[in-house]
């Protein structure tokens, strides 16, 4: 009988394809940059993480800005589910760098390998429901505009538009 084993398959490497464009040109850009970044920082040993982690983590603020920016303005309230999830990884890449700097030099390759695996999912649910919401207003992601503002009622979501946040 083989024995146990809690080793998990590595985690593939994350590229960046067509099937995770939103469709929002501004949207997809900071995407694109995110996934080269990852895969930047996912080649590099572990003693030489911290100054992309860091770069990464400072674009993923950015990133997480820009969304939660654009969905207050286009009628979300400002703890929304998916803004929460913003926070919670934003929460997670601190504390491991924290963890990192405390000796725990193999906890940003982990933390790397799970952004790979959390990215699609979020791209796919979230922010493409998130997307497709903007774009049914004609919100301009590039002006942060809205045609006609009477269409959106300030602070009246708290879920994700199109798809759910379970
Ligand atoms: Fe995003
Ligand atoms: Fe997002």
């Amino acid at each position: 009988m083989p024995e146990a084993t809690t080793e998990y398959p590595p985690v593939p490497d994350l590229v960046w394809t067509a099937d995770l464009q939103t469709g929002d040109a501004r949207m997809d850009a900071t995407h694109e940059a995110f996934v080269q970044m990852l895969a930047e920082l996912r080649a590099l040993p572990p003693e030489d993480q911290l100054p992309l982690f860091r770069e990464l983590t400072a674009h993923t603020v950015e990133h997480f800005e820009q969304e939660d920016r654009w969905m207050l303005a286009t009628g979300f309230t400002a703890d929304n589910c998916h803004t929460l999830q913003h926070r919670s990884i934003l929460d997670t890449l601190k504390a491991v760098e924290a963890h990192y700097l405390q000796g725990d030099t193999e906890i940003i390759g982990r933390m790397a390998d799970a952004l790979a695996e959390w990215f699609p999912m979020h791209a796919r649910s979230m922010d493409a429901g998130l997307a497709q919401h903007m774009r049914s207003l004609g919100f301009d992601t590039r002006t942060e505009t809205l045609p006609d503002p009477s269409r959106v009622r300030p602070a009246s979501m708290s879920g994700c538009g199109s798809v759910t946040c379970s």
